[in-house]
């Protein structure tokens, strides 16, 4: 009989190696490497989804669009790209009790008003999903149900079944015979979901995975299964927050980067409607260390408060702490601000929160991030209707962001008098925004002088 390979997968990136090593040298993640059984080189595996192959002129191939389907949810339409594609797979990643599972049941029972809808659970029973339909007042007959774990198994019923779309509610959970390994480890996964993908893309079912994440925010395993889908979506903020934030960090047909606002209700997920404005916390008084950006997160301008703690420190090495924002990239501004500005912050603890739980991908914060610091360093609040854009460079200068006119025009509405932008931003005199004050700085030693 022939012995037995052993493999050690890595389990952030799915990489298999022959030794053993503490760290992956394809991500070059640390201890994730762990043992796992050469899977049998029998039985089908994936081979990709072509359908069946012949060379085309690209004349002959006709573009009629995809037609799409309105999920009924409008944010989450917007972070699709504008609706669900027929044998389109999306991959909704989130931390455990964020909402997967609540979206996907709201977004069943609409489509299933329209269309044959399968949800697939193997977390879940039967009465437990039955049990948050009747909850969030929905139709009970608008999809059908199946707990089922074996991914031959589901692939066979829903053949019988011929969903129109389909939820697998977590893929972590489903399993497939032809390997011996444990559920949940990547080569299952792996597998598992490359047979579902087929499945999809040969009979034009539009299919949804749920994943979940690990601590460190990536899903757990199966970063393999980025690749093998059409669109992934991450759930962000936190599972004690009133918003959730869905965010496209891959759209075969749509754009990337796109943020949908949800909030958490009794009745489930509530779309909001104009989130421009909901994160800010208004303050009776200006306080220190407080300031607005405008910031454009997907294809539409949000105001955030950026908040910034700025106090002695008691140790050798002073913290650098962010929530929401690039850790290293406020190491990099106050090192701008002591090398251009002359202000040292070496023996200072510094914290930066953006409120509401926001993550804030864009580096048109940096001018915000240092006016906040700054404002809590000298302990002198900035003027309450103030915001702040631009980014900043390591030579000290301030450049510009795109759509500066739309963010001014965002900032105007919501009664800001005050911007300080980059000069390069500068709107032409008749394009300004009336009434609005607009400080133009070109270099970080001109922040020093607002207040
Ligand atoms: P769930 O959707 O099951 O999360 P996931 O599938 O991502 O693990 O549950 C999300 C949380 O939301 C859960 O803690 C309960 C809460 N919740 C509400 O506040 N209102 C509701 O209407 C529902 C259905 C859940
Ligand atoms: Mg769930």
């Amino acid at each position: 009989m022939a012995k037995t390979k052993i493999l050690y997968t890595c389990t952030a990136c799915g990489a298999s190696h022959n030794k053993w090593a503490g760290q992956c040298s394809d991500c070059e993640a640390w201890n994730t490497l762990i043992e796992s059984i050469a899977p049998k080189d029998t039985g089908p595996r994936f081979t990709g989804y072509a359908g069946a192959s012949s060379i085309q002129n690209m004349a002959d191939i006709s573009l009629t669009a995809e037609p799409r389907h309105a999920t009924g949810i409008g944010e989450l339409d917007r972070v699709l790209g504008g609706g669900l594609v027929p044998g389109s797979v999306v991959l909704i990643g989130g931390d455990p009790g964020i909402g997967k599972s609540t979206l996907l049941t709201q977004t069943l029972a609409t489509l299933g008003g329209q269309m044959n809808a399968l949800y697939v659970t193997g977390e879940e029973s039967l009465q437990q999903v039955t049990l948050r339909v009747r909850r969030l007042g929905l139709k009970d007959d608008s999809f059908r149900l199946l707990t089922e774990t074996c991914v031959e198994r589901i692939l066979t019923l829903a053949e019988k079944e011929k969903p129109r779309v389909m939820v697998i509610d977590s893929i972590q959970t489903v399993h497939t015979e032809l390997m011996q390994s444990a559920p949940g480890g990547v080569s299952q996964v792996r597998e598992s979901a490359a047979q579902l993908v087929r499945y999809a893309k040969q009979t034009g079912t539009a299919l949804f995975l749920v994943g979940h994440v690990t601590k460190e925010g990536t899903l757990a395993g199966p970063r393999v299964l980025e690749h093998m889908v059409d669109t992934v979506l991450y759930f962000e903020g936190d599972a004690g927050e009133r918003y959730r934030m869905i965010r496209a960090v891959k759209n075969r047909f749509g754009a990337v980067n796109e943020l949908g606002l949800f909030a958490m209700t009794e009745q489930g997920l509530k779309v909001v409607t104009n989130p421009s404005a909901i994160f800010l916390s208004r303050h009776d008084e200006p306080v220190a260390g407080s300031i607005i950006t405008v910031t454009r997160e997907g294809n539409r301008p949000l105001l955030i408060e950026v908040q910034a703690l700025v106090d002695d420190s008691h140790t050798n090495n002073p913290r650098r702490v962010t929530l929401g924002l690039d850790q290293n990239r406020l190491s990099l501004l106050l090192a701008v601000l002591h090398r251009h500005g002359g202000i040292a912050m070496y023996d200072q603890d510094v914290f930066i929160n953006i409120v509401g739980g926001v993550r804030v991908t864009e580096t048109a914060a940096d001018a915000a991030m240092l006016l906040a610091c700054l404002s809590s360093f000298r302990n002198k609040p900035l003027p309450q209707k103030m915001i702040a854009f631009g980014e900043i460079g390591l030579a000290g200068e301030i450049r510009p962001v795109p759509n500066g006119q739309e963010r001014l025009k965002e900032a105007a509405k919501h009664g800001f008098t005050h911007a300080v932008i980059p000069r390069d931003n500068l709107p032409k005199k008749h394009d300004a925004p009336e009434g609005m004050e607009i400080i133009a700085v070109k270099r970080v030693s001109e922040l020093l002088d607002i207040h």
